[in-house]
């Protein structure tokens, strides 16, 4: 450790997981993930800067929800290396999911609504059933071939 991390409030990889409620193995592994970062004291044992319990917080509540660790490591590589990140750093981070969070959120709720349709159907046509065929936008807008001006159809 510099001199500058003397001043710095360091915990021990013991003291990280119980307050984060996780395990040793745990923060090796994500730390081995490049999610968390350590430093050596003389004694070469682990020592964490405190904004790591909120790193692993997130870490928590952003696998809870499907963000996978490779998602993580991409949005905790926008705050700050070796300084402790300020509010600023972690609204961008957070910036980053909010579209990707909402487009699912939109996506469970549309498939939630559309499961209920489909439930005692089975039918599971390529042509009706939006399970089956999801992203078919245009049979919102009727049957029939749509890029065919209207002129030319039969
Ligand atoms: S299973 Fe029949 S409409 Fe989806």
């Amino acid at each position: 450790m510099n001199s500058s991390c003397a001043e710095k409030i360091w915990l021990s990889v013991g003291e990280v997981a119980s307050r984060c409620g996780v395990t040793v193995s745990a923060l090796h592994f994500y730390e081995q993930k490049g999610l968390i970062q350590s430093v050596r004291n003389q004694g070469n044992q682990r020592r964490y800067a405190r904004d790591v319990l909120r790193r692993v917080a997130i870490i928590k509540v952003a696998q809870r929800t499907g963000i996978s660790l490779e998602q993580i490591k991409q949005a905790f590589d926008v705050l700050p290396k070796g300084e402790p990140p300020l509010q600023r750093h972690w609204q961008q981070m957070s910036e980053l999911w909010h579209q990707d969070l909402t487009t699912r959120i939109e996506q469970l709720t549309q498939m939630r609504d559309q499961l209920s349709l489909c439930i005692g159907c089975g039918c599971l046509s390529l042509a009706h059933c939006p399970l089956r065929n999801p992203a078919d936008q245009l049979a919102t807008q009727g049957p029939g071939a749509h890029f065919v001006p209207a002129d030319d159809k039969v």
